[in-house]
């Protein structure tokens, strides 16, 4: 099988490349990606070494590029991760999400149409739910709540998800969509709040937390988020929606004071900040259809996930050296700074 992983030269995707090497040894591995802030060559360097696994770069909102991407590699599956990703971008820049998340979707989606596949899987995200409140730890997302979204990055999602349902209903495309919680573990780019916390704690700078940091989010070790994608290009339905998630609710402060403990540092470095705009309360997955239908189960707790993460960044300190030396100073400073 040929298959193409969009945005694998980002976090998750990069970690799902790997992961489909390890697998399925047999099958040709195509990533195309790009190479947007967020996309890092370095995340690939050891896959760029094997014979089954070619990169492309290119956008995924450029039909020509994708058209001729399709003609190339002939793919027989897609799994779509590329995307804008972070939701405090969005809240400064909306527009940059709507044309990838959604037109570039549109575009895949075109493709497959116009050349075929076995497959098109969009990965997803379970902030189309929009959030749950804090005080209701017996509510949990299940694929039939309604899609609700809280910011611009969820609204693009929620957008590029009906796009798929609607190419799947209207035109029999073959497409699986997962909705998976908040991921972590390695070549996770340093804005997002866990490697964040990490770097800063490590470089003894203070640790902003948004508000009081009561917010709930539901954290699942990225190898089985790349399993449970995995699972659903075997076993998924097409047409359906598969939530992933492990149940592993924390707070962020709790998260944070975690990683303080780990690292030996002092929760004198937290320091609460001004909250991010339209802040999602708490995501919570509840992952019975997929654990039912499909046999998935999570298999890293969050108390050995959170020190493989720390162990993984204390051991690739160039990777994530190289991205903070860069323009990503800016968009901290853009950020925190006076925040
Ligand atoms: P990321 O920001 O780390 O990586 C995104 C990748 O997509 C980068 O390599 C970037 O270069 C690439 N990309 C961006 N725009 C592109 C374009 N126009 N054409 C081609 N490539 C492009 O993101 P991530 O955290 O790895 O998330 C991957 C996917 O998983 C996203 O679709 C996201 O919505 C979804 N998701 C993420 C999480 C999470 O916790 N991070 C949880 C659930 C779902
Ligand atoms: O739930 C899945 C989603 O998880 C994905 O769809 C998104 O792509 C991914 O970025 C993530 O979104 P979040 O907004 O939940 O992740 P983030 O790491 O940005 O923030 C996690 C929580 O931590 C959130 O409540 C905001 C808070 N936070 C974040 C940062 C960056 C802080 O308190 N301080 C910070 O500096």
């Amino acid at each position: 099988m040929n298959i193409v992983i969009t945005g694998g030269a980002g976090f998750i995707g990069g970690n799902f490349v790997y992961y489909m090497l390890k697998t399925r040894p047999a099958d040709k591995i195509i990533c195309y990606d790009a190479l947007t802030y967020a996309g890092n060559m370095a995340t690939l360097k050891e896959a760029a070494e094997n014979k089954n696994f070619v990169f492309v770069r290119g956008d995924i909102a450029d039909r020509e590029a994708v058209y001729r991407l399709f003609e190339e590699e002939k793919p027989d599956i897609i799994v779509n991760f590329a995307a804008e990703s972070h939701v405090d971008r969005s809240i400064e820049n909306p527009e940059i999400f709507l044309r990838t998340n959604i037109l570039g979707t549109q575009v895949l989606l075109d493709a497959c149409r116009k050349y075929g596949i076995k497959r098109y899987h969009q990965v997803s995200t379970d902030e189309v739910y929009g959030d749950l409140p804090l005080d209701r730890p017996d509510m949990f997302f299940t694929e039939k709540t309604n899609l609700h979204t809280s910011s611009p990055y969820s609204a693009s999602k929620a957008g590029a998800d009906l796009l798929v349902s609607a190419y799947h209903r209207t035109y029999g495309v073959p497409t699986t969509i997962s909705r998976c919680s908040n991921n972590y573990g390695p070549y996770h780019f340093p804005e997002k709040l866990i490697p964040l916390m990490i770097i800063n704690a490590l470089h003894d700078k203070k640790l902003p937390v948004y508000g009081e940091g009561l917010n709930v989010r539901d954290w699942l070790y990225v190898e089985d988020h790349c399993a449970a994608i995995s699972m659903i290009l075997q076993k998924g339905k097409e047409g359906e929606v598969y939530n992933v998630g492990g149940h592993n609710e924390q707070r962020n402060i709790d998260v944070v004071k975690i990683i303080l403990k780990e690292l030996n540092r002092s929760e004198t470095l937290i320091e609460h900040v001004t909250d991010r705009k339209g802040h999602d309360r708490r995501y919570a997955i509840d992952p019975t259809k997929i654990m039912t239908e499909l046999g998935w189960q999570p298999t890293t707790k969050f108390a050995d996930g959170i020190k493989l993460t720390i162990k993984w960044y204390l051991e690739h300190k160039s990777w994530w050296e190289d991205i903070i030396s860069g323009e990503y100073r800016d968009y901290y400073a853009k950020m925190y700074d006076n925040r």
